[in-house]
């Protein structure tokens, strides 16, 4: 019942440079498997099959990489490498529809899910941020669609923070809570340790009813001269419920250097192609 999913993927990845100069942060490899791949794999197993990646004309390799290579399956094939062939060219991926939409000035996030409007065509939408990673048996977006099949509302997924970390998030301010469901309340992008309404922070998945563009467009400009998607959804609430699913699960703030490092030592330490290899390598180190 959700088909489509947005990914705003036109950031210029300052925090990795010199790594993000050719290549986009997204197209960064936990192991063997670019960042934002991760997210399309988490879209695709709930049944999206229309991506929508807010980007840059900069940015091609993107669409390089989620396109089908024809000609590299065939030379795999040739030269007896079958068991590769998955690999580059994902079955999942076969019925998807990868759509490209610029995003020419850089007005931040709420900016760019405004840009998937057309596209969107007034269904309900997932938005995934592919800098957070998520590992769980369910997938964060998993867990956030089954509270949207029972609110029938706009539903956000969050978790806990400390409270020396919550000024990098939205933080909601929670209603009545019933078993990891939150009636949101409030929400407030970004809060000082002291003005944080709690310690629950939104985490980047979302599921949103389309109403979310009316108040995308009534939004204005923060002080950073951003618009932001924690500020639409504030309006938002003043008009409708929206809910919040407490994620239960790993998660990995790759937008970070100590978090992506983080993630790749996680699943590296997963490989069991690799594993007891790394695991020796960082006993040596310690
Ligand atoms: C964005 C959102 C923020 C959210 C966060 C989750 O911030 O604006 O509300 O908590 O993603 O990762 P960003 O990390 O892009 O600064």
């Amino acid at each position: 019942m959700i088909k489509k999913a947005v990914l705003p993927v036109a950031g210029f990845g300052t925090r990795f440079l010199p790594a993000s100069k050719a290549t986009p942060k997204e197209m960064l490899p936990i192991i063997d498997k670019p960042l934002v791949q991760y997210a399309v794999e988490e879209a695709i197993n709930i049944g999206i099959n229309e991506i929508i990646f807010i980007t840059s004309p900069e940015k091609y390799s993107i669409k390089k990489h989620f396109d089908k290579n024809q000609d590299f399956e065939d030379r795999l094939r040739s030269s007896g490498k079958d068991e590769m062939v998955e690999r580059l060219n994902p079955g999942i991926f076969t019925d998807v529809k990868f759509h490209y939409v610029n995003q020419n000035d850089q007005n931040g996030l709420g900016h760019a899910i405004l840009q998937a409007e057309d596209i969107v065509d007034g269904d309900s939408f997932a938005v995934l941020l592919p800098d957070d990673l998520f590992f769980s048996e369910k997938s964060c977006l998993s867990q956030l669609l089954d509270l949207y099949k029972r609110v029938d509302a706009s539903v956000i997924a969050v978790n806990k923070i400390d409270k020396d970390n919550i000024h990098k998030y939205g933080v909601i301010k929670p209603g009545s809570i019933d078993n990891n469901v939150i009636n949101i309340e409030d929400i407030v992008e970004k809060p000082n340790k002291v003005d944080a309404p709690s310690d629950i922070a939104v985490c980047g998945r979302y599921i949103f009813k389309s109403s979310i563009f009316n108040f995308l467009k009534s939004t204005g400009f923060d002080k950073s001269g951003e618009i932001q998607l924690t500020d639409a959804i504030k309006i938002l609430l003043k008009h409708e419920e929206v809910y919040a699913a407490v994620y239960t699960g790993e998660k990995f703030d790759c937008g970070s250097k100590q978090g992506f490092v983080h993630a790749t030592i996680a699943l590296a330490l997963r490989d069991k192609s690799i594993s007891n290899d790394i695991e020796k390598i960082i006993k040596e180190i310690i």
